[in-house]
């Protein structure tokens, strides 16, 4: 075996850096809550990969999956279908409201959400996209455009009639608003400075339900219903990225499902192949037929492939047998519980929001004046790593750090209990 400093060697004379650094070990293996790094260390994995491993890793299950798709087919001729796809897009429809019956299967997050962009485009004639400040689409060109918590600098002109809609984020209001009487006031701002920009060309608005690096920020309530008229009063089509809430992670099978208002078109991608690459763009059949008369396109070389979708039709079986949607909202309690014991002791831990076992804790210098305190972020999730625990602390521009708390959904309470032990003492050292 290739030792540690021999790789990292490589690492560095022949790998590119696409963001940030490295983890600081080399994985060997991973499963269930955890990854193993090379030298035997286990690590409790509160991030579920990079959020897609809802099953945990390596579940039994998708393993099998994948030795049954092995069998048959792995891939296909793009234009060729096989009964893994057609079921799982049946399923899909099955779970979903009507009006969100038919699907397309791609492999990213980032095809999901361009196959969905260019659907919004064909059916309405438009081509402007609103998304949310603090957004997270993908990293492919039309939704990069889209994308704007990261990587807008340096690359060139993002699609014309992309603008952005503040992301509202009720612990840092950005009108300085209360939540009980601010009238959803950035929705109103957001909408009117859309239309002096407008041509007159709307296409989407593109949204998660809880925005994830954005500093996993809820939509208050009553703000996706009004959103979702705001789209319709413009002619506009309400895309809905449910990459990292789809599929049990907030406590329902689907975000939206809470927050009262049905997307025109939904994309799923992470939790649908629970680690596996595998995505979704679903809308419903006169935006389709419409797309289809006009001669939508959307041909990859991994569309409808059968291995993956074969995985889909393993995760969805698992997440309904084993009731994970109740599942995260039971540990989602315990989990706020034990974050909340740990604000009671840490005046560091600003805030605690999200739903279910998505969890954000943002961390501030003084609660009082919610100073941010990005670099004491950084220290108490470098510490958290040393101490055997993942966890993921998200940044944006001239805010506080947030964590972002996602294990599996699967995890155990023991599991959960053994994280909140570790956040502790990295609290204690760190912030104590
Ligand atoms: C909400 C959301 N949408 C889309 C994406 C892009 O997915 P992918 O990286 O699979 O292209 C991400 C990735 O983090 C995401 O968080």
């Amino acid at each position: 075996m290739t030792g540690d400093r021999e790789l990292w060697q490589d690492v560095e004379a022949h790998l590119i850096r696409y963001g940030g650094s490295f983890a600081p070990y080399f994985v060997a293996r991973a499963e269930g809550s955890y990854i193993y790094a090379r030298d035997g260390r286990a690590i409790l994995d509160f991030t579920s990969g990079q959020m897609c491993a809802t099953l945990g890793h390596n579940h039994p299950e998708v393993l099998a999956a994948m030795r049954r798709a092995m069998a048959g087919a792995l891939h296909l001729f793009s234009g060729m279908l096989s009964e893994p796809v057609v079921a799982l897009c049946k399923r899909l429809a099955g779970l979903l409201p009507a009006g969100l019956d038919k699907a397309i299967l791609v492999s990213t997050g980032s095809e999901s959400n361009e196959a969905a962009l260019r659907m919004a485009k064909l059916h309405t004639g438009g081509f402007e996209v609103i998304g949310f400040t603090g957004s997270w689409h993908g990293m492919t060109g039309g939704v990069s455009s889209s994308t704007y918590s990261a990587g807008r600098k340096g690359y060139g002109p993002a699609a014309p009639g992309t603008m952005a809609l503040p992301a509202p984020n009720c612990y840092r209001c950005p009108l300085a608003m209360e939540r009980a009487t601010c009238g959803l006031a950035c929705l109103e701002l957001g909408f009117d400075l859309a239309d002096r920009q407008s041509v007159g060309a709307g296409a989407a608005v593109i949204a998660e339900p809880i925005l994830s690096v954005g500093g996993v920020v809820e939509l208050p309530p009553g703000y996706l219903v009004r959103l979702k008229q705001k789209c319709a009063e413009r002619g506009m089509l309400l895309v809905l990225d449910e990459a990292q809430t789809g599929l049990g992670r907030v406590g329902a099978t689907f975000a939206f499902e809470q927050q009262g208002a049905v997307p025109d078109i939904l994309t799923l991608s992470k939790t649908l192949g629970a680690g596996l690459p595998l995505a979704a763009t679903v809308t419903g059949a006169a935006i389709e037929a419409d797309c289809h008369d006009k001669g939508f396109l959307y041909y990859t070389s991994h569309v409808s492939d059968p291995l993956p979708a074969e995985v889909g039709l393993a995760v969805l079986d698992v997440l309904a047998r084993e009731r994970l949607a109740g599942r995260a909202a039971e540990l989602g309690a315990h989990l706020r519980a034990g974050l909340e014991a740990l604000q009671q002791r840490f005046e560091c831990i600003g805030d605690i929001r999200g739903r279910g076992l998505l969890l954000g804790v943002e961390i501030v210098a003084e609660r009082a004046k919610k100073t941010p305190a990005p670099e004491l972020g950084g220290r108490i999730s470098r510490r958290c790593l040393e101490l055997g625990l993942s966890m993921n602390i998200v940044q944006l521009p001239g805010l506080a750090g947030v964590f972002r708390i996602a294990p599996p959904l699967t995890v155990s309470r023991d599991e959960l209990d053994s994280g909140l032990a570790i956040l502790e003492e990295a609290l204690a050292d760190c912030a104590g």
